[in-house]
């Protein structure tokens, strides 16, 4: 499955991911994530590319899930197919073998940041802003976020990022470890480029080796995690709060929850 809404290019050794649905913030609905998953089979047995850029087109990197299409699915189908599909195609980025660096241009919300928590590396452009804003919508991450997110930088700032639905600024997130580096807008492109460049000049078994050995040190997600989001995203998005969430946003106003 391949789609104009994701591209897959090749440079030597490095395989870039382009997220390229400008007009919607590049929010990510089935048919990207089918794409995704397309490219993650065909990376993972593409032996030539040694580093993959995950990258989005426009001013945001990804804002995550595409509002219109989860909302319209009933909370059974949440859980069995969207959530599901999210934690599968996302850990197919995770297991790579190549390193993956997520190249950070603008707004990375929701699942553009739990894509970009899959990934090795982050860079993000100066003034770039991270946030979890589900629960500003009456759900919650679904996508390996609380998981991941946790992991990386502590249940305390983690909490603080999910509870409060507010952005971070790149160079907060980077004194957090969320971030691994922070450039000028303009040079964002090349210095990602460089880095791969970097990394790929090393022995790339060597450099697979590690990068499976670190992430045996640090469990990401384990299958009860998987499955505890699954069920807690299935029923955050059965509540008359989501309902509520989901038309504030859609009518772009200030949602009134009753916490039922
Ligand atoms: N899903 C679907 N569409 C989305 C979207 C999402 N998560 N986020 C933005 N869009 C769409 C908007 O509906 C709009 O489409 P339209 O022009 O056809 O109306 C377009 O992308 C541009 O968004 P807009 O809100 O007009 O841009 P902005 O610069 O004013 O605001 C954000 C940017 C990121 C602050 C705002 O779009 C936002 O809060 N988005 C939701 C983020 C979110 O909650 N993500 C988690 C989803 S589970």
């Amino acid at each position: 499955m391949t789609t104009e809404l994701v591209q897959l290019s090749f440079n030597g050794p490095i395989a870039t991911i382009v997220l390229n649905r400008a007009a919607k913030l590049n929010a990510l609905n089935a048919e990207m994530l089918a794409a995704l998953e397309t490219y993650a089979d065909e990376l993972d047995r593409n032996q030539e590319v040694r580093v993959v850029l995950l990258a989005g087109t426009g001013k945001a990197f990804c804002v995550g899930a595409d509002i219109y299409e989860w909302s319209d699915l009933s909370p059974l189908e949440m859980g069995r197919r969207w959530i599901r599909d999210g934690h599968r195609i996302f850990a197919r980025y995770a297991r790579l073998p190549q390193p993956v660096i997520a190249v950070l241009n603008g707004y990375t919300f929701g699942g553009g940041l739990e894509l970009a928590l899959a990934a090795d590396l982050r860079l993000a452009a100066e003034g770039v802003q991270l946030s979890f804003p589900e629960v500003k919508l009456g759900i919650i991450p679904g996508w390996g976020g609380t998981q991941r997110l946790a992991q990386l930088i502590g249940p305390s700032r983690a909490k603080q990022m999910i509870f409060s639905g507010e952005r971070v600024a790149a160079e907060q997130a980077e004194t957090w470890g969320l971030v691994n580096e922070v450039v000028p807008p303009e040079k964002l492109a090349e210095q990602a480029l460089e880095l791969a460049r970097t990394i790929a000049a090393n022995g790339p078994v060597a450099v697979q080796l590690t990068k499976q050995l670190i992430d045996a040190a640090f469990p990401a997600s384990g299958d009860s995690g998987v499955v505890l989001e699954t069920l807690a995203g299935s029923l955050a998005s059965y509540t008359a709060d989501a309902q509520e969430g989901v038309a504030a946003f859609r009518q772009r106003r200030q949602p009134q929850f009753s916490g039922r």
